[in-house]
């Protein structure tokens, strides 16, 4: 299968893929902010009405989704405070998991509803907290998923504590009469630190809500092996198609917006 982009809406793009070929499919639509939203290349409408109006919006999309995800594939649904609650339930349900007692539904797997904490942006907030974090949920089509278990960055005061460099290049310790030798950090766990892209980062490229390329790398490394394909339906700027290629994936990308697809195109050729 060779990488593709395709300028289209999801909904008509999707059935044209082949069934249960991604093992990975990230999205992150619009979030039904209510406004349109702008940046200097681009600009998307992200206004859908009631939480029902955007659900029924999504659904067929997520129906769509679900036809190319394999038996073994991870959906992650990428949204904020605003929708999160309404996208859940409809993910619950999509899945098998609202209603367990009907073994005519394929079950899928929750796996986990990861918050990405990040710092920048605005820092007013009248009488309310700041908020400064997304909810990405993480489902399965089966308990096969692919699993890539990672660890955080060890602390400095681990790497204090493991201060001594085996022959093989690991750290260990000395305690109790054992050696104990450095895994790496601690197990990743579901609440995510990570900035958002700074202005002046070499990596923006002025798409209005554009990702981090380490958050896509992640999600990736997390989730898919080499070779796999993973498909971004939402893609935009083609964050998680550059994640992807520098991780020796295949990639899908769709976007209904054509500035959205020259700018990925020239991402993905430029290698950034
Ligand atoms: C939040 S942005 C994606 C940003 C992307 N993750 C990035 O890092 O650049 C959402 C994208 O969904 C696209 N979009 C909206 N409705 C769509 C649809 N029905 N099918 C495909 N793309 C759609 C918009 O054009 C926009 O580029």
């Amino acid at each position: 299968m060779k990488n593709r982009l395709i300028a289209a809406d999801c909904l008509d793009a999707l059935p044209r893929l082949k069934a249960g070929s991604a093992r990975l499919i990230y999205l992150d639509p619009p979030f039904n902010t209510g406004a349109r939203r702008r940046a200097k290349a681009g600009s998307y409408d992200d206004a859908f009405g009631s939480p029902a109006a955007y659900v029924a919006h999504m659904r067929p999309r997520l129906e769509a989704m679900l036809r190319v995800l394999a038996s073994d594939g991870s959906l992650f649904f990428h949204c904020d405070w605003r929708m999160s609650p309404h996208i859940r339930l409809m993910l619950d349900d999509l899945f098998g998991l609202a209603e367990p007692a009907r073994p005519d539904r394929a079950r899928g797997v929750f796996v986990n509803q990861i918050i990405w904490h990040y710092g920048l942006g605005a820092s007013k907030a009248a009488r309310r907290l700041l908020t400064k974090h997304d909810v990405i949920f993480w489902y399965a089509r089966s308990p096969d998923y692919v699993f890539n278990a990672l660890r955080d960055a060890p602390t400095p005061a681990m790497l204090d504590k493991y201060r001594h460099v085996n022959a093989q290049g690991k750290r260990y310790m000395n305690a109790y009469g054992k050696r104990y030798v450095m895994k790496g950090g601690k197990p990743l766990d579901d609440v995510w630190d990570m900035p958002a892209i700074a202005p002046t980062s070499r990596e923006r490229v002025d798409y209005p809500t554009q990702k981090p390329l380490a958050l896509l790398t992640r999600i990736v490394q997390l989730a898919s092996n080499e070779e796999d394909v993973v498909l971004d339906p939402f893609c935009g700027s083609g964050t998680t198609l550059v994640a992807a290629q520098r991780l020796g994936r295949r990639w899908i990308g769709i976007d209904i917006n054509p500035q959205a697809i020259e700018i990925a195109r020239a991402r993905l050729a430029a290698r950034l």
